[in-house]
């Protein structure tokens, strides 16, 4: 079991076994989310290696349930991508689930690319919208870094005022002005789930200040920063929650939507590893 005591030996242990394997030292993770995967489509991909493989990450209890870490080439720069992620509402603990950004940081990458689809409130967002994400707000029930802090990783009381790299963001942005892409950015609002929100729900995010609400990415984004990685996050907006479009909030949906704005999370990433 990973606690806060063992954490960061662990985290070295792995992440030492990955830099035996891939023999080479990524500049980027990448955290694929739901119906994103095929951004790996565009690595050159070096070696994969099944989670199951990896010593210390946590291990899936669902049948078939897959899972691996991608090295390889994206668009000139060494990236290492995780094709699939651990979600606190599969039974995780938030330190299983936030474990992968552990030993990305031991391995040396200080960049850390997460991706998601997310349902929107924002009364301007459409189905298929891409999302940056400027700032996030965590209603997660437990939080990723309770329990005593390990000062080798970083601070008790973590600085969250640039949790999303403004650096980063103007890069995709500029990209994106210069080519006419349509983007959306915004407030990511992260809860457990598994349940979507009900209408009452998803008037709150709006009325809190979310502009898309995702069962991901904030416990991820929390561990990145408190060990001072960049971040960048991209939201595919795959249902609207409003009182017109709730019933039609289902996986199937979520999946879908999330496939046809692939291409644009495609451009927009790899184009950002490309320049930045
Ligand atoms: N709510 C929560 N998580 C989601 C949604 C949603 O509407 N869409 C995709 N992930």
């Amino acid at each position: 079991m990973i606690t806060a005591l063992n954490e960061f030996e662990k985290s070295l242990e792995t992440a030492r076994f990955i830099l035996s394997k891939i023999n080479d030292k990524p500049e980027y993770a990448i955290v694929l989310g739901s119906g994103l995967g095929s951004l790996v489509e565009d690595i050159n991909v070096k070696l994969e290696i099944p989670y199951k493989e990896i010593p210390n990450f946590p291990v899936s209890t669902v049948k078939g349930h897959k899972g691996s870490l991608i090295f390889g080439n994206l668009n000139g720069k060494k990236v290492l991508a995780m094709n699939g992620r651990f979600h606190f509402y599969e039974g995780y603990s938030m330190k299983e689930v936030t474990f992968p950004e552990r030993v990305f940081w031991q391995m040396g990458i200080r960049k850390l690319i997460v991706s998601n689809a997310s349902g929107g409130v924002n009364r301007n967002f459409k189905i298929g919208d891409v999302m940056l994400i400027k700032d996030h707000i965590n209603f997660f029930p437990e939080h990723p870094l309770r329990g005593p802090n390990d000062e080798r990783f970083g601070p008790r009381f973590v600085n969250m005022s640039e949790p999303y790299s403004k650096k980063m963001l103007q890069v995709v942005r500029e990209y994106a002005t210069e080519k006419n892409i349509k983007i959306q950015e915004g407030t990511y609002l992260g809860l457990q789930g598994p349940t979507f929100e009900t209408l009452a729900e998803y008037t709150m995010v709006r009325n809190i200040g979310g502009d898309a609400v995702g069962m991901s990415t904030v416990p991820e984004v929390i561990v990145a920063k408190h060990m001072d990685m960049e971040v960048f996050g991209i939201s595919v907006i795959t249902d609207i929650g409003t009182e017109e479009f709730i019933e039609e909030v289902n996986h199937q949906e979520v999946l879908k939507a999330a496939k046809a704005a692939e291409p644009v999370v495609r451009d927009l990433v790899g184009k950002l590893v490309e320049k930045y």
